[in-house]
């Protein structure tokens, strides 16, 4: 049986891609098993590449801030990358890169089978619209950050989220009430 522990080791030892020379710590997730809510990002950046942790410098503190408004620790949540290694100065990720490593997230997916999932950023949305036959409804993040979609099959139903990266809120102050607000969407989507 697959399980995150297994993909942490297989991650821990990949080479697929070239990124594998220049990381310095695979970043595989971090967060329950169990949770209601996975959150998608972009790649490591400088501070997740030194620690191994996922959203741990500046975008990190503005998503806790963020899951801090809504009552949610990060604990509750699973976070994870489309890439798992830092590209070179936080260069997008390359095609050939996302096409290496998504197997890693689509196996996180299936064991964590998550009723949400967010997707920060035009890469996340991106991959995780199209995984889910959402490619028609692909449009930059600009225009459908806080749209919720629905993906359903016999054996999963999924409301996919596109947000902006928490790295926007970083470079533009305006950015964080946009952010707040597609959160405060987010909450009404779960349970209580
Ligand atoms: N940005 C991301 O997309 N992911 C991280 O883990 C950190 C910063
Ligand atoms: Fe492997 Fe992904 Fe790291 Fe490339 S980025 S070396 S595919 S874990």
């Amino acid at each position: 049986m697959d399980s995150l522990e297994k993909i942490s080791e297989e991650v821990a030892n990949c080479k697929k891609c070239g990124l594998c020379k220049v990381r310095l710590n695979p970043v595989v997730g971090a967060g329950s098993p169990e949770a209601k809510i996975m959150f998608v990002g972009e790649a490591p950046g400088a501070n997740e590449d030194r620690t191994g942790v996922p959203f741990c410098g500046a975008a990190g503190g503005i998503l806790d801030e963020l899951l801090g408004k809504i009552n949610i620790k990060r604990e509750d949540v699973y976070i994870a990358n489309i890439l798992k290694c830092r590209p070179p100065g936080n260069r997008n990720p390359a095609k050939e890169e996302i096409k290496m490593c998504t197997p890693y997230l689509d196996r996180q997916i299936n064991i964590i089978k998550p009723k949400v999932i967010c997707c920060l950023g035009n890469f996340a949305a991106s991959y995780i619209m199209e995984k889910f036959g959402l490619k028609s409804r692909i449009q930059g993040i600009s225009r459908i950050h806080g749209s919720i979609f629905d993906y359903r099959s016999l054996f999963a139903s999924i409301k996919i989220m596109p947000l902006y990266h928490p790295a926007a809120a970083t470079y533009n102050i305006n950015m964080k009430p946009v952010l707040e607000k597609d959160f405060m969407k987010l909450k009404t989507l779960l349970p209580r």
